[in-house]
């Protein structure tokens, strides 16, 4: 066999097999000889590259269906295809549709040749996977239409160290006079042998983002999406397939996520012979792209991982890989600044000297940031108005945004400003200067929400104009870091700047002008940190956290809920991107009374901060809050550089678990919650994962209230991962009533800190 053979790319070049490989996963496809299309021959856990391939090829009479060619196993209905395409024989939905002049939707797509090359694609301003890696390796496969110049490039791309393979699609057009419209470009589509799985996906909706749900397959079409002009809280841009028997920490699972924060669809089609296909990748729902001549289309990348270490194995892969490829390098080791943000604490309410009197009071406490959220600028002191006129308002802050910014930084803090810089309100200049830029057909319904309307960000005109005012506050005003929100979505869409064959571009086009948009400030403000929210969760995936290297998870800020939110974030994204704040009691979304320390005991586990008014809280709070900010200083380097692992689920314990475990410095942080307290308590262990079998640890409770140690023992990574932690208090005075005893309440949580015995 003569091969071609990179470290992770074996090419059989006579049978034109592809195998992609590292020491955790194999992807192997092939060209069909008799007619040029790609056939899947296995997706999963590393294998060696086959001695021979054929016994992988499946076949069987159908003749029933559409043929191909002459014999009755040609239909592409039963064939695993890479990238399919619907109405060719295959009935099934495909992962791409083109129309070409004369109305029809028939492709024929025939392999061409291979490439490999060094390292990851730049795809520009759309998200990528990013940053040297030595071992990166991307093979692109060119299929060329038997009816047209069109090529569609297949590329995918693995590197030695995870368990992840990167795909994504260019469809080009080398016409010199014809355009064709294409209706239908997902990421990637993959075929699965069987359909005994579970699928596993995050849904949710404001105030309740990132809910896990998990059921069995059915014969059919199962899917997910969001076609409101960004990922939504209703759905996040991922699914898992997951074998029943799969559990937290054993079993097979594969995950797929997309880096993009636009409208999406995920997929999975079981047949009616139980073959799995699953796609993902940006929503058809009135998507229609003029594919000019000489020009071309790219999709959005989907990272995909399989693993068989449960629903950990992926999470891990996952997080490893937004930590290491996606989120911008600088934010990856470098301590993110531990915030104070007014919103919960004054909402529009404030003027200078209550934000100052905030400030002093973070200061004394010890935190880095002081974020100025929604109010500040036009006159909105409601949600009524003045999105779009980004310039102070002085009424509030007469003395001007720089000065106030001046004032913050004198007492030692840094300083943070509100933006939601997609909308607009009809009470501006901009919206009377230019009505055109506002979403909508001039001559029909446009519905407001939150009394507000959206820029049409594919019109450049109208990213520059905003670029325009906030670099002007960005140049004037000592800004460390931008909370970039986002609270409506798009509905009766309509662009005034794109022609009316080309509005099946606008949600993309709309996309791609936010991602501009990040793009221009970060090069003129490199040094800008910036959160990204939409309504809280609302557009929290892989393509904002390339931009926005923390995202405010959610809008609900209680304690209780956050363990469910956060927890299901975990799925796929680092804690270091997980924006979680201590908040006031009673909570503002859900009046529940949560002690302070269990506020900071969840919120420590992600980007760490408070958002209530510092300023009329008892003393003993303050000293308490001082302490909780020194104990978040402490362990932050292992919040950014740790592994997680999920113990015991908030879905269904009522004592959930987490822990966050270094490897490398062998540090861990662990977390426990309860969430009701139960009278004559079950014993409960918690048994720990990750560990060194071997090491000798001190295992010591934490008060977080007080920065201090509760008690410490000495302890084998293999006893803790065995036996576990031993919950159960062991009271001194044995002879005591119950009522004797320390009063046991709800919502309670305790910390456990682990560090190597020299
Ligand atoms: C929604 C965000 O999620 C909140 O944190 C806050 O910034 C408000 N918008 C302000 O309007």
């Amino acid at each position: 066999m003569m091969t071609t053979d990179s470290q992770l790319i074996t090419i059989d070049n006579q049978n034109l097999v592809f195998h992609l490989h590292n020491q955790q996963i194999s992807y192997l496809f092939r060209v069909i000889p008799e007619i040029g299309q790609l056939e899947q021959l296995y997706f999963g856990p590393a294998i060696q590259t086959p001695i021979d391939y054929h016994h992988l090829i499946v076949r069987d009479l159908r003749p029933a269906d559409n043929q191909l060619t002459g014999d009755y196993t040609s239909s592409l209905e039963h064939i695993q295809q890479e990238y399919p395409c619907f109405g060719t024989t295959d009935f099934r939905q495909g992962a791409y549709a083109i129309k070409y002049p004369d109305g029809d939707y028939i492709s024929e797509f025939k392999y061409q040749k291979f490439e490999i090359t060094p390292g990851y694609l730049n795809l520009g301003e759309l998200p990528h996977a990013r940053y040297h890696d030595e071992t990166a390796t991307t093979l692109t496969i060119t299929l060329q239409d038997a009816y047209s110049p069109l090529q569609i490039l297949l590329h995918y791309t693995i590197s030695q160290e995870n368990a992840i393979i990167i795909r994504s699609t260019t469809f080009r057009n080398l016409d010199t006079t014809t355009s064709y419209h294409l209706q239908r470009a997902l990421s990637f589509s993959l075929d699965l042998p069987d359909a005994n799985y579970d699928l596993l996906h995050l849904h949710g909706a404001w105030a309740k983002e990132m809910q896990i749900e998990r059921r069995h397959l059915m014969t059919g079409r199962m899917a997910i999406d969001s076609d409101r002009g960004a990922s939504s809280h209703q759905h996040n841009p991922f699914l898992a397939l997951a074998r029943p028997d799969s559990t937290e920490t054993q079993g097979l699972v594969y995950g797929a996520t997309l880096l993009y924060s636009g409208n999406f669809l995920g997929q999975v089609e079981v047949d009616n012979y139980d073959v799995t296909r699953i796609s993902l990748g940006i929503s058809p729902t009135q998507f229609d792209w003029l594919l000019q001549p000489q020009s071309k289309f790219q999709t959005p990348e989907a990272i995909l991982t399989c693993s068989q270490a449960g629903l950990t194995g992926m999470s891990q892969a996952f997080q490893t890989f937004f930590r290491e490829h996606v989120i911008d390098q600088r934010w990856v080791d470098q301590p993110k600044p531990i915030l104070i943000n007014n919103w919960e604490a004054t909402y529009f309410d404030f003027d200078e000297a209550k934000l100052l009197k905030l400030a002093q009071q973070a200061k004394a406490l010890d935190l880095d940031l002081f974020v100025l959220d929604d109010g500040w600028f036009g006159h909105r002191d409601s949600d009524n108005g003045s999105l779009g006129n980004w310039s102070v308002d002085n009424h509030k802050l007469p003395a001007g945004l720089p000065h106030l910014a001046n004032e913050i930084n004198k007492l030692g803090l840094k300083f943070g400003l509100w933006f939601e810089p997609e909308m607009i309100s009809l009470d501006t200049p901009l919206a009377a200067e230019h009505p055109e830029w506002i979403i909508g057909h001039p001559a029909k319904r446009r519905s407001h929400g939150r009394n507000q309307y959206v820029l049409d960000f594919s019109n450049p005109a109208a990213v520059t104009a905003i670029y325009n005012q906030m670099a002007k506050i960005l140049h004037s005003t000592p800004i460390d870091y931008v909370k970039w929100d986002m609270n409506r979505y798009i509905s009766e869409a309509f662009s005034n700047y794109l022609t009316a064959e080309q509005q099946g571009e606008f949600y993309h086009r709309y996309i791609m002008g936010v991602y501009h948009l990040y793009h221009r400030l970060l090069a003129e403000f490199p040094e800008l940190l910036i959160e990204s929210c939409a309504g809280g969760g609302g557009r929290f995936d892989g393509g904002m956290l390339y931009y926005a290297s923390q995202g405010w998870a959610s809008d609900d800020t209680d304690a209780i809920e956050r363990l469910k939110i956060q927890y299901g974030a975990s799925l796929l994204y680092p804690l270091q991107s997980i924006g979680a704040h201590v908040s006031a009691v009673p909570n503002h979304q859900v009046g529940r009374l949560t002690p302070l320390s269990t506020r900071a005991a969840v919120a420590v586990f992600g980007t760490f901060g408070y958002e209530l008014d510092l300023t009329k809280l008892p003393a003993a709070d303050l000293t308490i809050i001082k302490a909780q900010i020194q104990f978040a200083k402490r362990v932050q380097p292992l919040i950014q550089k740790g592994q997680f692992y999920r113990l015991k689920s908030p879905f269904t314990s009522n004592t959930p678990a987490w822990e966050v475990y270094d490897a490398f410095t062998k540090n861990g942080l662990i977390g426990y919650y309860q969430v009701l307290s139960p009278a004559n308590p079950d014993y409960q262990r918690l048994v720990l994962r990750g560990l060194d079998p071997k090491q000798k640890y001190q295992l010591s409770e934490i008060d977080i209230n007080h920065n201090s140690i509760i008690s410490t023992v000495e302890v084998f990574g293999d006893e803790l991962q065995n036996i576990g932690i031993i919950l159960n208090k062991d009271y001194t005075n044995k002879a005591a009533e119950y009522w004797q005893r320390p009063q046991p309440y709800d919502f309670a949580s305790r910390l456990f800190q682990l560090k190597p015995t020299e």
